[in-house]
């Protein structure tokens, strides 16, 4: 056996003994855009999650993977949930003066 491949399998093992395995039980959550509010709202929370909220918005930039579908819903769905991810552990809400709601179905999936 070659060593890089010996390293890649070494490699390997090592992220998937670092990755918990998901708790039974505990259902997934996402927060996405709620239905019944405006693109002008969405946007306002979205700008706020994307700046001082800390949500990692590149992927919804132009030329970016979830750019398409180019909506502002879409858009805030991905920011929201970037957001959520991120600090529902530390307090962070799935929330955004009620611009956001939170979801069980993978949006993903069921989009
Ligand atoms: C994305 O949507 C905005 C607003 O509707 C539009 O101005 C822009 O041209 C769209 N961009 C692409 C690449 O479709």
């Amino acid at each position: 056996m070659s060593i890089l491949l010996a390293i890649r399998i070494m490699l390997l093992v090592l992220l998937m003994s670092i990755i918990p395995p998901k708790s039974a039980g505990e259902l997934e959550q996402w927060c996405i855009a709620d239905e019944q509010t405006p693109d002008d709202e969405l946007q306002a929370a979205m700008d706020w999650a994307c700046g001082s909220g800390g949500a990692d918005c590149s992927m919804i930039q132009a030329n970016q993977g979830c750019y398409f579908p180019n909506t502002t819903r879409n858009h805030a769905s991905y920011a929201f949930n970037d957001y959520f991810q991120k600090f529902k552990h530390k307090g962070g809400s799935c929330n955004f003066r009620g611009a956001a709601m939170i979801t069980e179905l993978d949006p993903s999936k069921h989009s």
